[in-house]
């Protein structure tokens, strides 16, 4: 998704802005560009593909002194990847870079051009700067101008604008797009879309609300919110530890956040197991109090999460539990009762879908809780209370840490809400306990299996299709280790129920249909192990994960012997990364930024 940076400051802005994007590559793009202005007048560079294009570009140009300036990775929306299209736009004498997308475009657009302005590009972005201009004509000041024009927006943004009358200032609004503002003690002002272009910059920052827009300048800032009144700044102070957002010597950031797995999931758990029951600090002691149900909202990975939870929370806590998919969840009309606990998951915290979703629970007056891994991000502002995952920082787009972090959430709240309804036996909760203590263990990586499964990916670089099956919990499994595949592979990939595959799939069985069959000991083993006999039967190739021997498989991976599913099903779950991981690298992908994805999908 669209990345946006800012700079207000005396130090090498070319440089600045340029850092700031390589920060924000993570979020997906496919172009990128900057504008500067410095000494009353604008420069400004576009390049399409990877932000080393920019930087050729701008090899000679140098930014010394006082400058002000604005740059943007561009994840297309409205109009093709091209240079015309990048982000900067330009009016007549001011530049905008925009991440969201403006609904009313097309009417302002008409508007604009029966008065005689033309246009570069294909987006949406551009109308917002020729509309400033042609505000700034009928205002007292640029700010006056910036503030009919915000007005004039329908949809989502994250805007800042710069402008030659004004040359010490950028202007900004915010509305369902996530912008914050930095600073530091040298007086240097920074705009950034996430914190990582922010880190070891900034000391502190403040995160603007929906709605949120004013202008910063060398010396001050005004914000003012959705009802024009002015208010402050609120900062906070930003981790100055880049460290962990760095490869650290692994190939790609997913095969490093696979192996940061065992330590992240024993942050998860620190401080929220005690020997017979789960401590969330964060949640209210009557926080469950006359709730009956809970539904589960997500997209992607963690709507796989999700999935895994309604397993778990069915059966240890006994409480109805439904998963729904966000962006179809928004526009159904769906029934809303206040017995109903209305948890939203979510990696970043932005996803415009879930995002929606949340605000539409919170309307129907629902108790809102987010599972997230970033702190201070939307969701984690709006809804009642938060969990946070605490996986760090995840660069790859495909979701790895943020899932397993996610799971162990859920499987800890399970034994939460089953402690409090009394549904599982204290002996129960405090084995699980002991179990959920296994999990860092259960999801290290080792070298000997890494080596196994690099070597057996040659063997599945072609075919028609894989179908990744599995039973209850393994089936969102399923669902994730194909969605892995299928995103960083480009290979056809889906996720079954294993009992499901004779009322249909099975047709497809021949040797080119690749089987990964998750067989748990511990889960409805033998069911599994006859819908495996079944396909193999037809011919399907077979690769079988287990515990167990099994001599219908044409490949076979070995996992540890384990005391529960649970243990099971982390293990497995490294299994189908580091598969999808090897293959991807074998067919030469750019594993970190598959190709038409964003780490973040800011909009809908
Ligand atoms: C897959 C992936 C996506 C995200 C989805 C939701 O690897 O990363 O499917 O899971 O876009 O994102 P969040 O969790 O940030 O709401």
């Amino acid at each position: 998704m669209c990345g946006i940076v800012g700079y207000i400051g005396k130090n090498n802005t070319k440089q600045i802005l340029l850092d700031g994007l390589k920060e924000l590559e993570y979020r997906g793009y496919d172009s990128a560009g900057i504008a500067v202005l410095q000494n009353g007048k604008f420069s400004s560079y576009k390049a399409i593909g990877k932000l080393v294009n920019l930087k050729e570009k701008t090899s000679d140009f140098i930014t010394e002194g006082f400058a002000v300036g604005i740059g943007h990775t561009r994840w297309a929306t409205h109009g093709k990847p091209t240079e015309l299209n990048a982000h900067p736009h330009i009016g007549e004498s001011s530049y905008v870079v925009h991440n969201g997308i403006i609904e009313n475009y097309a009417k302002l657009k008409k508007e604009l051009m029966s008065s005689g302005v033309s246009f570069l590009s294909q987006t949406d972005t551009e109308v917002i700067v020729h509309q400033f201009e042609k505000n700034i004509k009928s205002s007292t000041n640029a700010f006056e101008a910036f503030s009919k024009t915000i007005k004039e927006l329908d949809g989502a943004y994250a805007i800042l604008l710069t402008t030659i009358s004004e040359p010490d200032t950028i202007f900004f609004a915010k509305h369902g797009s996530p912008m914050l503002f930095g600073r530091n003690k040298d007086g240097e002002k920074y705009f950034a879309s996430s914190d990582t272009p922010l880190m070891g910059q900034a000391s502190e920052v403040n995160y603007f609300e929906d709605g949120d827009y004013g202008y910063v300048n060398e010396s001050e800032i005004f914000i003012f919110d959705k009802n024009k009144n002015k208010k402050d700044a609120i900062y906070k102070k930003i981790s100055q530890n880049k460290l962990s957002a760095q490869k650290d010597g692994y190939r790609f950031f997913m095969e490093k956040e696979i192996y940061e797995q065992s330590s992240v999931i024993s942050d998860t758990l620190m401080g929220r197991l005690n020997d017979e029951e789960i401590v969330f600090d964060e949640l209210d002691e009557n926080f469950f109090e006359g709730i009956n149900e809970i539904k589960l909202c997500a997209c992607g990975t963690s709507y796989h999460s999700a999935l895994s939870a309604s397993y778990l929370f069915e059966r240890y806590a006994k409480i109805r539990t439904s998963v729904e998919i966000a962006s179809e969840f928004r526009y159904r009309e769906p029934m809303m009762q206040k017995d109903t606990l209305f948890i939203v998951i979510s990696q970043s915290g932005e996803t415009a879908d879930t995002l929606e979703t949340l605000k539409m629970a919170k309307k129907a007056g629902l108790r809102t809780l987010v599972i997230c891994n970033v702190d201070n991000s939307s969701m984690v502002r709006l809804a009642d209370a938060t969990i946070l995952t605490r996986a760090g920082i995840e660069k790859g787009v495909a979701s790895t840490k943020a899932f397993a972090t996610q799971v162990t959430i859920f499987w800890m709240m399970s034994l939460y809400i089953a402690r409090i309804k009394n549904t599982l036996a204290s002996k129960e909760i405090a084995r699980q306990i002991s179990l959920l203590r296994e999990v860092p263990a259960s999801v290290k990586v080792s070298d000997e299996m890494h080596e196994k499964l690099k070597r057996l990916s040659k063997r599945y670089l072609h075919g028609h299709g894989f179908f990744f099956i599995g039973r209850d919990i393994f089936f969102p499994l399923a669902l994730e280790g194909a969605l892995k595949l299928k995103e960083i592979s480009y290979l056809h990939a889906e996720g079954y129920p294993s009992g499901e595959m004779k009322h249909g799939p099975i047709a497809l069985a021949d040797p080119e249909l690749f089987t990964i069959a998750l067989l748990p000991e511990h889960l409805h083993y033998e069911k599994s192990k006859s819908n495996v006999e079944e396909l193999s039967a037809r011919d399907a190739t077979i690769c079988a994960i287990s515990s167990k021997e099994f001599d219908k498989a044409d490949d076979f991976i070995a996992i540890s012997k384990c005391k529960d599913y649970m243990l099971e099903f982390f293990e497995m779950m490294v299994v189908v990364q580091i598969l999808s991981l090897e293959i991807s690298i074998r067919l030469g992908n750019d594993v970190d930024m598959p190709r038409n994805l964003a780490k973040s999908v800011t909009v809908e």
